[in-house]
């Protein structure tokens, strides 16, 4: 398979020189491999990050203080992050009216409505200001769960974690990236990406700790965290959002079930719907990625289209060594 030319974007550069002394002097410390976004990414407390990421990561370790009502929703990139904060705003915010055309998912891009802990709030600063944020606070975050702070881990606050199976995730951040890549970085081969995501070099990687990590935590403490799939979310969503909904402490009422309320959060939430909505075919809403690439195809299985076979049988080894004994398993043929 040829190499990918790449379109321009920000230069990679420019991130570097916004970062602090202390975080220049932590990244000579730690290992590094060549980035996809960046020229290098480094193994921060085990998982692999970008310069300006490393630093957010360290600002929202220190200075984040979640509260028992907290509720955080965490991904792995690429693993439908968008679709679930857009379901868990919808749910905690169905009343009164639970989806008329005022619903803020149509004005605003789901990352707009939950934001970052890392990419947004604390990305370039250390005190942000939450106060204004609605209850119960709803927080997205991309950093393993025995990197969050204790404050997170220790208190009553409740996590979500969606997974998707790594063929697909591997997929959709493939074409993601081809977008992202900046120009000056030079081109990377779909080879080259695939054995770095195999060995675990990807943002927020390896793939395995990051879900095992949430796995046995959801296995061991239930109440604290909820393990969701992007497969089981879109093969039986009413199952799925009810589920989501009764975790978050927020149940449906019968008489929602009856007047289609789910159904109609369902609709809202769904990629065809949010795909295309005027917010979300322009504009930005997490740093210089455009919210049209966040919605792609939206489908399981797309990996096919993309994969050989030679690769899916490597990587189905990788999943199969590295999640044994765990009984996390995903269907991918
Ligand atoms: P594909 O690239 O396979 O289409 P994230 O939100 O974590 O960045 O994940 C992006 C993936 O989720 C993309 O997958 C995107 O198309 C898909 N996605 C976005 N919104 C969705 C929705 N409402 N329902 C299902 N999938 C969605």
């Amino acid at each position: 398979m040829g190499r990918t030319q790449f379109p321009k974007s920000q230069s990679a550069a420019e991130d570097a020189e916004e970062l602090s002394h202390e975080c220049k002097e932590l990244l000579l410390s730690l290992p590094k491999e060549r980035g996809w976004r960046t020229p290098h990414i480094y193994l921060y407390q085990g998982f692999w990050c970008q310069p300006k990421e490393i630093q957010a990561i360290t600002n929202f370790q220190h200075h984040f203080q979640a509260r028992d009502t907290d509720l955080i929703l965490a991904t792995m990139p690429k693993a439908g992050t968008t679709w679930l904060k857009a379901m868990a705003f919808a749910i905690l915010n169905r009343k009164p009216i639970p989806v008329s055309t005022t619903h803020p998912l149509h004005t605003s891009n789901p990352h707009d409505l939950v934001p970052f802990l890392e990419y947004k709030l604390y990305a370039n600063n250390n005190f942000p200001d939450l106060s204004k944020l609605p209850q119960p606070r709803l927080f997205a975050t991309h950093v393993p769960f025995a990197s969050l702070p204790e404050s997170i881990t220790k208190s009553n606050s409740r996590v979500v974690y969606m997974c998707r199976n790594p063929l697909d995730a591997f997929a959709s951040s493939w074409h993601f990236l081809m977008k992202a890549r900046p120009e000056s970085l030079g081109p990377i081969s779909i080879e080259e990406g695939f054995q770095m995501y195999c060995k675990g070099s990807m943002a927020f990687g390896p793939f395995w700790k990051h879900m095992l990590g949430y796995w046995k935590e959801s296995i061991e403490r239930p109440h604290k965290v909820l393990f969701l799939k992007y497969e089981d979310t879109k093969e039986d969503i009413i199952f799925q959002l009810k589920r989501l909904a009764k975790f978050l402490g927020v149940p449906f009422s019968l008489e929602e079930e009856r007047k289609g309320v789910i159904e109609e959060i369902a609709r809202l939430c769904s990629f065809e719907n949010l795909k295309n909505l005027e917010v979300n075919q322009s504009g930005k809403s997490i740093g210089y990625f455009e919210n049209k690439d966040l919605f792609r195809k939206g489908v399981v299985g797309d990996w096919v289209n993309l994969l050989t076979p030679l690769m899916a049988k490597q990587l189905v080894q990788v999943m199969e060594e590295k999640l044994e004994g765990s009984d996390l398993s995903f269907k991918v043929f």
